[in-house]
């Protein structure tokens, strides 16, 4: 991917918004149910320039993203992918068919990696920025009207994906996020912080 001249923060211009922080936070929930409506290409990029604000130790720069055009050849090739890895896990021709349809059906789809870096303790940073990259764009997300499914399942795992998107063996899968306007709400559940919280004198 091309090398380009470094943004500055104080140079980004913010998005349009009526969407509080803790509006997106808490509003963003997974969701796999859309309607037809296909996410704009400018709020695809607005997701994709959240995500790259996240923070990255050494400021490594260590998300890569593939933005799948739906109809497009590579999404085909990927859906084949998940197609094989399905099949080949169970012999199940449903859940190989079904596992394809999800990745030529969804409104957006986007791969993300983290990429290593020069020792154990930077890759597993770098891997640990390009989550907090996923969580900025979903939060976008929200702000857009979309919601995303972060999945590490069927669709990411077979071996040959990063090299049919054009990524490096050695990259860490982040995640498929597959994006749309939901087409009905999504509910969820947490543990209250207090229960996993000390405060310490
Ligand atoms: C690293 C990561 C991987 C995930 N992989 C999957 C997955 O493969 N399949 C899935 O259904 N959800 C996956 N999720 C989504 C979680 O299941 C989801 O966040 C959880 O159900 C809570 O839903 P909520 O975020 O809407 O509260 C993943 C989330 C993360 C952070």
């Amino acid at each position: 991917m091309a090398q380009s001249a470094r943004i500055r923060s104080a140079n980004v211009e913010l998005p349009a918004t009526t969407t509080t922080v803790y509006e997106a936070i808490h509003n963003r929930r997974m969701n796999n149910d859309f309607s037809d409506a296909t996410p704009t290409r400018d709020a695809l990029e607005r997701m994709l320039c959240a995500a790259i604000w996240a923070p990255n130790h050494r400021l490594t720069n260590p998300w890569r993203f593939f933005v799948l055009e739906k109809g497009g050849a590579k999404r085909a090739a990927v859906a084949q992918l998940a197609y094989d890895n399905q099949y080949q896990r169970n012999g199940n021709l449903d859940a190989a068919r079904g596992s394809r349809q999800r990745v030529l059906d969804a409104p957006a789809l986007i791969y993300v990696y983290s990429v290593p870096g020069d020792s154990a303790e930077m890759t597993q940073e770098n891997y640990a920025a390009a989550c907090c990259a996923v969580q900025n764009l979903l939060l976008a997300a929200v702000a857009e009207g979309l919601a995303g499914d972060w999945s590490t399942g069927n669709t990411t795992r077979h071996p040959q994906l990063a090299a049919t998107l054009g990524g490096e063996a050695d990259w860490t899968m982040v995640g498929a996020l597959f994006i749309g306007q939901p087409s009905r709400p999504s509910a969820s559940v947490r543990a209250p912080s207090n229960e996993v919280t000390a405060w310490l004198d």
